[in-house]
Order: structure tokens, then sequence, then C-alpha cells
């Protein structure tokens, strides 16, 4: 008798076992071109504040755009009921913006129309993404989780200059 006999395995079993590992490395694959391919990020908690403090010092208390470097900027957000701090913000194009973005009150959300910032603000908590303006015009943002009676009415826009 050979080890290979002894060995057995029901077909059902192994036929689980090579679509489960077929998955696996499918999924492996898919989330490695997402992030390596298609530059998409996770949004991860930059950092802990205060939200019953962020708006009074530090970045959040003055929000808006600063140029860390000729083309290199940052951006700080703040998300309040029911409106973002700043709401209008231009850049010129090529630009690439580091975007930070919190709640001083409330859970709302922050997308970035045509491009891939879309996330949760969490009160307490900094959401951070960058992205690459290569297309001038119009990118709108707006509140994508409901935050009350005004949530349709929270949004900006962020113009790309050409
Ligand atoms: Cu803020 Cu919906």
């Amino acid at each position: 008798m050979t080890s290979k006999s002894s060995m057995h395995i029901d077909p059902y079993e192994r036929n689980w076992i090579i679509i489960s590992i077929v998955l696996l490395v499918s999924f492996a694959v898919a989330i490695s071109v997402a992030g390596f391919a298609f530059g998409i990020q996770v949004p991860s908690p930059e950092q802990r504040v205060d939200p019953r403090t962020v708006a009074d010092s530090g970045p959040w208390a003055d929000p808006g755009l600063r140029e860390l470097s000729p083309g290199k900027y940052e951006a700080y957000i703040l998300a309040q009921t029911w409106s973002f701090l700043p709401r209008e913000m231009t850049v010129p194009i090529g630009a690439e913006v580091t975007f930070y973005i919190t709640s001083k009150d409330v859970q709302h959300g922050f997308k970035l129309q045509e491009t891939n910032l879309n996330v949760q603000v969490v009160p307490g908590q900094v959401s951070k993404l960058t992205v690459t303006f290569d297309r001038p015009g119009d990118y709108d943002y707006i509140c994508t989780e409901y935050c009350g009676s005004g949530h349709a009415a929270m949004f900006g826009t962020l113009h790309v200059e050409p």
C-alpha cells in the first residue's frame, strides 16, 4: 500500500477545498490589483480628536486648504449639521490633495464626486485620503450619511482650474 491510497479524501470534500483555495487566491489578487493598480485606499482612522473642542483650536478651527509645496495641498474639512467647512475650495490642475475630515457633532459622510474619495466622518476620528486631480472641473462633495433634517443641503464644491 502506498501512502497515496491511505490518504483518502472524499471527492466532494476535495472539491470544496479546491474552491475555497481558489476563492482565497482570487480575493488576494483582487485586493492587490485594487490597491496597487487602481490606487484604491482604505480609509483608516488617522487620528483621534475631541469633537467638542476640535473646532476651537488647531487646523479645524480654520478649515480649508494649505499648500505644502507647489502642487501639494492639505485640505482640513469640518463636517457639522448641516454644512461642510469650507464650502468651496480651488486648486490648480495636477494638484495632489490630502483630505483630513472630521465632524464636530454627529456622524456624516464625505463623498467627492468623480473620485474614489468616499469616507464615513465619525465624530472623534479623522478620515484621511489623498486624491490627485488630473482633470479640470467642479467636483461636488456631498454628505452620504443621513444626519438629520438638513442632510440634503450638506454639500460643497472643489474647483480644479486648468
Ligand atoms: Cu451630514 Cu448627512
